[in-house]
């Protein structure tokens, strides 16, 4: 699905993004976790075609990335809705750019809304509603374009605690229905244990850990032991500095 290969980056001359290396194959799950200004966001940016590399190569189904790709569903940091335009029309958005007819158009995001359980909300305004709300919002804008990957960069950090979960889930449910691949990047050592079936630690622009996961897809692992263990064994090498 997709393969990265020594990849670097830099704004000015401040690397933000050193040799980084990983795949996910189709169907997967890779989930990054790292501190705040490790370079996560940068290198969301990179994958979704929105920065250019100055080292390396990202390729996706084999072809190489250097602009936005059609496939692709990206959901950023702050939802990155429209406050100005509804719920619908917010979700509307790339079908619209995208041409299509205005029936389908109606078609294909009525269905997005009852896949997120949000039809209710198609009239209000980002401002009306909770911030899970809108982060379904923001979701069912991607899905409605039907990617075949999904990038997520710390989409769930501003929800509180039970609705993270709510949304993990969802995210879990929809991974398993579609076989969409994906990649989160998160702070959250639950999150990348609940989401990652492979978990890559970064550091100062680095992976300096890549562990697999053989819990991951169980809807109930965070009541169970293996979920402490991984997290306390992902919070360990989060705190390891020598390794630098
Ligand atoms: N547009 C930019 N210009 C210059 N430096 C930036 C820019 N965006 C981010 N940075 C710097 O790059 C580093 C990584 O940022 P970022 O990718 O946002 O990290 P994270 O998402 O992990 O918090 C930080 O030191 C940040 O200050
Ligand atoms: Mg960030």
């Amino acid at each position: 699905m997709i393969k990265v290969s020594n990849l670097d980056f830099s704004y000015q001359n401040e690397k933000v993004v050193e040799n980084i290396n990983f795949s996910i194959k189709e169907g997967k799950s890779l989930a990054i976790i790292g501190p705040s200004g490790c370079g996560k966001s940068t290198l969301i940016y990179l994958l979704a075609g929105l920065l250019k590399p100055d080292e390396g190569v990202i390729k996706i189904n084999g072809n190489i990335i250097n602009n936005i790709r059609k496939k692709t569903g990206v959901i950023l940091q702050n939802y990155g809705l429209f406050p100005w335009k509804t719920v619908f029309d917010n979700v509307a958005l790339g079908l619209k750019v995208r041409d299509y007819d205005k029936n389908k158009i109606d078609d294909m995001v009525k269905n997005a809304l009852e896949k997120m359980g949000i039809s209710e909300l198609h009239n209000k305004f980002p401002a009306e509603l909770s911030g899970g709300q809108n982060q379904r919002v923001a979701i069912a804008r991607s899905l409605v374009l039907n990617p075949d990957l999904l990038l997520m960069d710390e989409p769930f950090s501003a929800l509180d605690a039970l609705t993270r979960e709510e949304m993990q889930n969802l995210i879990l449910k929809i991974h398993k229905e579609n076989n969409l691949s994906y990649l989160i990047v998160t702070h959250n050592i639950d999150e990348a244990v609940f989401l990652g079936q492979e978990i890559a630690v970064m550091k100062e622009g680095k992976f300096i850990h890549m562990i697999d996961n053989p819990y991951f897809g169980d809807i109930k692992l965070r009541e169970k032991e293996e979920f402490f263990e991984l997290c306390k064994e992902l919070r360990v090498m989060m705190s390891e500095d020598d390794l630098l």
